[in-house]
């Protein structure tokens, strides 16, 4: 009797370390190791494949997961086509001939389908297939803890409120604070812009008339600009020419975002916004030295966002085809 009672302190012990920790978060890092071993390689393979033929899907893949996550949280509700009775969110403003990689997250699907059958979600394909996206092109590497189950729903009207390059810095600060990030994740997410591509009508208003002024954004390196009026001329039938978000080392994630950005070669105005501002740029200049800080706070950041508003447990389902619900 005696010994039993001196082993449940290190039972409660047990339980208090290694299982709060997990109930907790309701995600795991482990969770398809027996129900889904080669996910991995399958999604890396399926990532490495569509980087060969279209190097830029990189950066459209990392862009589909925060589009995701950011509407009614990680739950592949960006994924779902409209039907009649539901409104999906690829037609909001911020979507529209702008989110691209459907197709790759189909194969990646179709492919798991065949080798564990409704087993792993769309949210967690998304989740992997950024996180790939990012190693390959030479960023760094995170666990994923996993485990995210896929919506059944989607908001368009959520969507059109995605942070927009057009307001300010505070805007889009107070809309990370409501997903339960902070001011530094704005600092540190928008370092995902060290590659990808962004439509001239996104950073044009700097280019000719800044603010009504009748001339271009004074901060605006001026090859630069020379440069991004070539690929934007001051007319309509221009608005969807594309220019490098980060046109050093345009397809490498790297720290030359913020190099840019220290040197006013920015792309967005919301991008240049964050080394006009004490907190953001005094991370942006830490970043532009060292690059293994930025990478450290990266994967930090991005594994916070990948827990916004999670499905777990018997939440939502597994669907069987991303595009829509079972
Ligand atoms: C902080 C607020 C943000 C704003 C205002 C913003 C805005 C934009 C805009 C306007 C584009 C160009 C879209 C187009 O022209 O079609 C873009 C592209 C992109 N964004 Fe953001 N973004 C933000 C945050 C993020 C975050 C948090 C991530 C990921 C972690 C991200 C990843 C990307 C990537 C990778 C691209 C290039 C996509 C491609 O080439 O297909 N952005 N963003
Ligand atoms: C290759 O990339 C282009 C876009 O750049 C896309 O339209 C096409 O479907 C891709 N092909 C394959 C086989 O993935
Ligand atoms: C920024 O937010 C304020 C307060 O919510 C709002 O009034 C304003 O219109 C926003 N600015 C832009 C450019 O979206
Ligand atoms: C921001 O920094 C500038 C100059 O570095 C300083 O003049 C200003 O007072 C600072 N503002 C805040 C809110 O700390
Ligand atoms: C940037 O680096 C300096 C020097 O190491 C440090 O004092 C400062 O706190 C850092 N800034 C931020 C916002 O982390």
């Amino acid at each position: 009797m005696e010994g039993v009672s001196k082993k449940h302190p290190f039972v409660f012990m047990f339980y208090l370390v290694f299982l709060t920790p997990l109930v907790c978060s309701q995600l795991y890092y482990n969770f398809y190791d027996l129900t889904c071993p080669n996910l991995t390689r399958i999604v890396r393979y399926n990532v490495w494949s569509a980087m060969a033929n279209d190097t830029r899907i990189a950066a459209s893949l990392l862009r589909l997961h925060f589009h995701d996550c950011f509407v009614i949280g990680c739950d592949a509700s960006v994924l779902l086509d409209d039907t009649n009775t539901l409104t999906g969110e690829k037609n909001a403003l911020p979507n529209k001939n702008s989110i691209r990689g459907f197709d790759v997250i189909d194969k990646i699907k179709s492919d798991l389908e065949n080798a564990c059958p409704s087993t792993v979600s769309c949210a967690d394909i998304l989740t992997l297939a950024a996180r790939e996206a990012v190693y390959l092109s030479k960023g760094p590497f995170w666990a994923v803890p996993l485990g995210r189950r896929d919506g059944t729903t989607a908001s368009e009207s959520e969507a059109n409120n995605l942070p927009s390059p057009f307001e300010p810095l505070e805007n889009i600060t107070a809309k990370f604070i409501s997903k339960g990030l902070e001011k530094k994740d704005v600092a540190v997410l928008s370092g995902a812009h060290t590659f990808g591509f962004a439509q001239c009508f996104t950073f044009k208003t700097r280019l000719f008339d800044f603010g009504g002024s009748g001339k271009s954004d004074p901060t605006l390196d001026t090859s630069l600009l020379q440069n991004l009026q070539k690929t934007c001329p001051n007319q309509a039938d221009s608005d969807t020419n594309l220019a490098p978000l980060d046109p050093v080392t345009t397809n490498t994630f790297d720290n030359t975002y913020y190099k840019n950005l220290v040197t006013n070669v920015g792309l967005l105005q919301s991008d240049q916004a964050l080394l006009g501002d004490n907190t953001t740029s005094s991370l942006v200049t830490n970043y532009s030295k060292w690059p293994i800080l930025f990478f450290r706070d990266f994967a930090v950041s991005i594994e916070k966002m990948g827990r916004i508003g999670v499905l777990t447990g018997q939440q939502g389902q597994i669907r069987r085809n991303c595009r829509a619900v079972n």
